[in-house]
């Protein structure tokens, strides 16, 4: 796969696949402007080269009709002032009013395309529309980690409309790190894992079993494994269907001689609600009408200590309901001991980067991957079209 270092840019007009998925606030200003920040080296670095730049995302899920609340302006401007410099803004992504700015751009200058799900050829993956955003162009460069897990036009069917392609510079670290961390990774690896259930995770268990050598699980998905074990859980969550699937891959980690953590203590309540009923129980013996909310104390010793072990540390997954002040502590502290941890710290997926950045702890590991499905189905092992296009193009 090419690189934008593997590539001439100067003159050329360039499309870059940003995902500038972004929340906004109330005022429809950009609240969180981490993906855009990480795509900044990637687009100054084509800018620096002269070339003619044109961005593409999409935001939000407007379903192939144009809804204002979704456009993108409000990324334009924030753009702009990271850049310190103005954004033109073009209404459409294909069709006379891209292809007019198109035109009038000047070398070294960038113009920000209207969100690209405002047509529905761009989640059909449809290849007219495909070529209508390829129009014109010398260079793709695919900067979107985290949506180049879709089959999507601007990821995908793009690939056949364009001359050449590059990954950007947040694609290829994204990539660098996985294969840093769990491909080839410096021994021990632990991979701590959390989130509510089993069903949404196997994936990813499954295929980093027999990448690491130590496996944490927290979060309600650990309900299911200790009903597997016999272990009592009171009133918690527990996915029936799956507790099969637990025992087995409990199973398959002994023969791998893979260290498996559980929790051995948790902060139980009545209900999810009922925080100031909460306690720490031991869970030799929690009471019938508490469920688990969080991990305790002696839990998090453990965790730590595993961690600890680890040259490698890949985190996914909360250990507890963490927006809950009651049921926080877990999560914090186990973020806390990646956070200082010296060797590799990898985490993402929504809820663990929330948890980060809840905590103030989301500069201090190593890499915070930008992608929530696009990481999780690089953790299960799965080919990302986007990368798979981007591996194919020019050949
Ligand atoms: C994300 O936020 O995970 C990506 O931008 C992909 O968005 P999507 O889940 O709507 O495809």
């Amino acid at each position: 796969m090419k690189t934008l270092d593997d590539v001439n840019l100067e003159k050329k007009v360039v499309f870059l696949r940003a995902d500038f998925n972004v929340p906004l606030d109330e005022n429809r200003r950009v609240a969180d402007d981490t993906r855009i920040k990480a795509t900044l080296p990637t687009i100054e670095r084509i800018l620096q080269s002269g070339a003619k730049l044109l961005v593409a995302s999409h935001l939000g899920r407007p379903k192939g009709k144009v809804v204002p609340e979704l456009s993108l302006k409000p990324v334009a401007d924030h753009l702009s002032g990271l850049l310190g410099n103005s954004v033109l803004f073009v209404e459409d992504c294909v069709g006379e009013k891209r292809n007019e700015a198109l035109s009038k751009l000047k070398h070294g200058d960038l113009a920000l395309l209207e969100n690209l799900r405002f047509h529905e050829g761009e989640t059909k993956n449809d290849p007219e529309f495909a070529r209508s955003l390829a129009e014109g162009v010398d260079l793709y460069v695919n900067d979107a980690f985290a949506v180049s897990h879709r089959a999507h036009a601007s990821v995908h069917a793009i690939i056949e409309y364009v001359p050449e392609c590059a990954a950007g510079y947040q694609l290829y670290k994204e990539l660098d790190y996985y294969h840093r961390a769990l491909e080839t990774p410096e021994r021990p690896v632990a991979i701590v894992i959390g989130g509510a259930k089993v069903s949404t995770k196997i994936g990813v268990l499954e295929n980093l079993l027999s990448r690491c050598n130590i496996m944490i699980i927290g979060g309600a998905m650990a309900n299911t494994f200790m009903k597997a074990l016999g272990r009592p859980v009171g009133a918690s969550q527990v996915e029936d269907d799956y507790i099969e699937t637990a025992r087995e891959f409990l199973k398959r980690a002994q023969e791998l001689g893979v260290e498996v953590h559980l929790p051995v203590d948790a902060v139980a309540a009545p209900s999810i609600d009922a925080e100031a009923e909460a306690m720490e129980v031991s869970l030799d013996n929690i009471p019938e009408n508490l469920a688990i909310f969080d991990v305790g104390p002696r839990t998090v010793e453990l965790f730590r200590e595993a961690i600890e072990k680890a040259s490698t540390v890949v985190w996914n997954g909360p250990m507890g309901v963490f927006e809950k002040p009651a049921f926080a502590r877990g999560t914090m502290e186990l973020a806390k001991a990646i956070a200082e941890h010296k060797g590799l710290t990898v985490a993402g997926g929504g809820d663990t980067v929330s948890a980060l950045n809840e905590f103030g702890l989301y500069d201090k590991v190593g890499y915070v991957s930008t992608g929530g499905g696009a990481f999780l189905e690089l953790l299960e092992g799965k080919a990302l079209p986007g990368v798979e296009a981007l591996e194919r193009c020019g050949k």
